[in-house]
């Protein structure tokens, strides 16, 4: 299937990522030739989505052993730490970059492990398709048990389409999934300040998928929860721990919620490589705390005024007692219970 987007791609022999910055009024490629080039578009956010920024920390270590064919398992294991270091708190570019060093533990010449990371990486983003494919599948009979058929009204946060995972998506290719099926009247996606990959991107995704939608401000949530204009809430996930709370961009608790309270379904929709069933509760994710600039200036200029001090979460946790159920590509995990999590999730 033929993605709306390609966020990243491999073209004879070289590594190419979609400035994410800049969409969606330019699409400009930037070319990545070192692990630092991948470190550097990881922490900058030239590449961002959880499971985006896994891929590129597997392109990161094969760049690093294309560019130092005689490195020793000692160096190639530092540059992994160094590189799990650009962001904190979404799990999958750990989760990959784990995955990568486990494969060179078991080579005796790591020279032989360059095209195997090559061919991994592009498997990853190929088996998404289907894992993605399989959690809007899960989400629709979640839906169905709620509204029948009926084509319904529904919200998001962030940006979890293609752009944040090389391929369909998850909060997002639930969403193309249901309006492929006719399921889907109309979509809200909240801006998401400051990075504004709601407006910025999830509407760029939508438009190109030909979907009914309006942006709406975070602060809008309430208005439209109460006036009943949204039916259910899909957002993806940057870390679930094993009692189901879920770290995901900052914003996504207070809808939750908002949702809680007026008796709306909220989900959360995320691959296996999105849990870390090592920590227990949400206390335990480290959020990202990001430059104050992205919230003081726009486009460089200021928009406080120029003495005003800002603080920067990038991510908050969603606590489990308000998600309705946890789709992922193994199933449904409904109600969200830590036995639930593990059994459902707990098979990488
Ligand atoms: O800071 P970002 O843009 O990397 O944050 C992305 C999100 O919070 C997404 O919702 C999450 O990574 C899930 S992407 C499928």
């Amino acid at each position: 299937m033929k993605n709306v987007v390609e966020p990243l791609k491999y073209e004879n022999g070289v590594l190419k990522l979609l400035d994410q910055r800049v969409l969606p009024l330019e699409e400009v490629y930037m070319t990545a030739k070192t692990i630092e080039d991948c470190f550097r578009a990881i922490q900058d956010m030239v590449v961002r989505g959880a499971p985006l920024i896994g891929f590129t920390g597997i392109w990161g270590l094969a760049l690093f052993l294309k560019n130092n064919p005689k490195v020793v398992l000692p160096q190639f294991e530092q540059a992994a730490e160094y590189l799990k270091s650009a962001r904190p708190t979404a799990v999958n570019l750990a989760y990959e970059i784990d995955r990568c060093v486990e494969m060179a533990r078991s080579e005796t010449h790591l020279s032989a492990l360059y095209p195997k990371l090559v061919d991994h990486a592009l498997a990853e983003m190929n088996n998404l398709y289907e894992k993605n494919l399989a959690m809007a599948k899960f989400a629709e009979v979640e839906l169905q048990k709620i509204y029948g058929d009926r084509p319904l009204n529904v919200m998001t946060i962030c940006n979890t389409g293609t752009l944040a995972c090389g391929v369909l998506g998850t909060a997002l290719g639930v969403i193309v999934h249901l309006n492929q099926q006719k399921k889907v009247k109309h979509v809200f996606a909240s801006e998401t300040r400051p990075y504004l990959q709601g407006s910025r991107l999830t509407s760029f995704e939508l438009i190109k998928e030909g979907i009914n939608h309006e942006i709406v401000v975070e602060g809008a949530a309430s208005y439209l929860m109460k006036n009943k204009m949204v039916d259910a809430i899909f957002a993806g996930a940057d870390r679930i721990v094993e009692n189901g709370d879920t770290a995901n961009k900052v914003g996504t608790s207070s809808l939750s919620i908002i949702a809680k309270h007026y008796g709306i379904p909220f989900f959360i929709v995320a691959p296996v490589s999105s849990f870390d069933l090592e920590m227990k509760t949400g206390d335990q994710i480290e959020i990202e705390l990001r430059d104050p600039n992205e919230i003081l200036k726009f486009k460089g200029a200021h928009i406080a005024h120029p003495e005003a001090k800002a603080l920067n979460p990038s991510f908050d946790v969603t606590d489990h007692s308000c998600i309705t159920a946890i789709l992922c590509e193994n199933g449904a995990i409904n109600p969200v219970t830590p036995e639930n999590v593990r059994n459902v999730a707990g098979q990488k």
